[in-house]
């Protein structure tokens, strides 16, 4: 069962059947070339089949270690950047409790993030949050050479051996990285921290799947063989179905680029729920990295609704026509809360009494979807069932394909990001870093 359907009764105006099956040949095309690896960026297809690939026992592995994590220490810090860190985020913010860090008692491990700017104040009030928590580290860098997550690194680093002293900090710190290369893997070799290995053929920002995103999800209480379940779900959907009719991943990025063609180069994600927050900071990266080259590529920007009806709402009915955007929508809370009758009515609230939230809520984003319509953005609407790990794996899943989909479909290589390293680059003269200097 798929967890998630499209709904594009809003582009009727901009799109038709006629026009996407004339893209079907296309799609097609591409998608014989992922399957066999023919496309650009062959060599890092590593996530395609990553779900169906991923054994009972490897799930166990990370559990286990998991569950270590979970006994040693009360919070977890995740250090790491890009797609050493969105994903998880992404996950435990969808799963979790919205206040799950501020929440004691409930025996859960708190997870924080480190490593993913490089802001004193930041690291300095984290490290005030975490006062009196037991603390373990779980550093994250494919390359092992990030400066972000190295700089943390060594902070808390520091402030682990001050606090537990070197031996009993050693064994508090766990290693997601290469197998094979990078200053993180040579320092963990050298220290002996237990390490996960990010595969080669799997980029950051699709590396969610891989102990990247599994290891602090499973401490965060996350049920990692479920999101695991979904996403292998909706990747053998995408496999056996080239045809848009079946494959709503292909759909959506078809959708995208045809807007994309047709003057609109602005996708605003836009949900409804908090919860979505962090995914779509996910979906941002894997989209504006994985597509945003040779000048050309859709942007990736994303509101949360209805809070931003009242500021970017603004923009977005009445300024420059240059947005397409996409709702995503949670068909049902995981928790229902209905306004309740008063008898005196001071608040002119009665009409909704006994209404759920969740009604309110579908109605302001039919209303908004509506108004932004008539105000020239078209729009559609990505509906997820339930705020439940399979739903989030197949979301993941659904995410990937897509925008691998529509980065061939931009004539760009959906797996090199050249482009960071331009401030890389200065940054690094700046700093006089060696071999950075002048002439290099
Ligand atoms: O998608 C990517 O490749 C990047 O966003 C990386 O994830 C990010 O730059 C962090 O890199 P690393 O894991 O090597 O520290």
């Amino acid at each position: 069962m798929t967890h998630i359907s499209l709904d594009l009764e809003n582009l009727k105006h901009i799109t038709d059947t006629q026009e996407l099956n004339a893209m079907q040949p296309e799609v097609d095309r591409m998608h014989q070339m992922l399957e066999r690896g023919e496309g650009q960026g062959s060599d890092y297809l590593g996530w395609l089949h990553l779900p169906s690939g991923t054994t009972p026992d490897s799930i166990e592995v990370i559990q286990k270690a998991a569950r270590n994590i979970q006994e040693r220490c009360t919070a977890l810090i995740v250090i790491g950047i890009g797609g050493s860190y969105l994903g998880a985020k992404a996950a435990v913010d969808f799963i979790g409790h919205t206040f799950s860090n501020q929440i004691s008692g409930n025996g859960k491990t708190k997870i924080y993030f480190a490593g993913q700017n490089i802001s004193s104040d930041y690291l300095s009030d984290l490290l005030d949050a975490i006062g009196d928590e037991d603390i373990c580290l779980n550093v994250i860098s494919k390359s092992g050479t990030t400066t972000e997550p190295a700089i943390a690194f060594r902070i808390l680093k520091e402030y682990l051996e001050k606090k537990y002293g070197a031996e009993k900090a050693r064994q508090r710190i766990w290693v997601t990285t290469d197998q094979a290369k990078g200053a993180l893997k040579s320092l963990a070799d050298a220290q002996g921290y237990p390490q996960f290995v990010i595969p080669d053929d799997v980029g950051g920002r699709y590396s969610v799947l891989t102990p990247v995103g599994l290891l602090p999800m499973a401490v965060a209480g996350i049920d990692i063989a479920a999101v695991i379940e979904g996403a292998r779900k909706m990747e053998e959907l995408c496999t056996v179905q080239a045809n848009m009719g079946e494959n709503p991943a292909y759909l959506y990025s078809v959708i995208r680029y045809l807007l994309y063609s047709k003057g609109f180069p602005l996708e605003l994600m836009a949900s409804f729920h908090p919860a979505f927050g962090t995914v779509m900071e996910w979906w941002k990266q894997l989209a504006g990295e994985s597509e945003g080259k040779n000048l050309r590529g859709i942007f990736p920007a994303s509101v949360q609704y209805t809070t931003d009806l009242h500021s970017l709402g603004q923009w977005v009915q009445e300024g420059n026509r240059i947005v397409f955007e996409t709702f995503i929508l949670l068909d049902t809370s995981s928790r229902q809360l209905e306004i309740p009758q008063f008898d005196n009515d001071d608040d002119g609230l009665n009409y909704l009494a006994g209404k759920s939230l969740d009604f309110v809520n579908d109605k302001a984003y039919k209303g908004t979807a509506m108004a932004h319509l008539e105000g020239g953005v078209p729009n559609l609407a990505i509906h997820l069932k339930e705020r439940s790990a399979e739903a989030l794996g197949q979301l993941f899943y659904f995410f990937e394909r897509a925008v691998a989909l529509t980065g061939y479909l931009c004539r760009v290589n959906p797996f090199d990001q050249p482009g960071v390293e331009f401030y890389k680059k200065n940054m690094f003269a700046l700093l006089k870093k060696p071999g950075y200097g002048k002439g290099n």
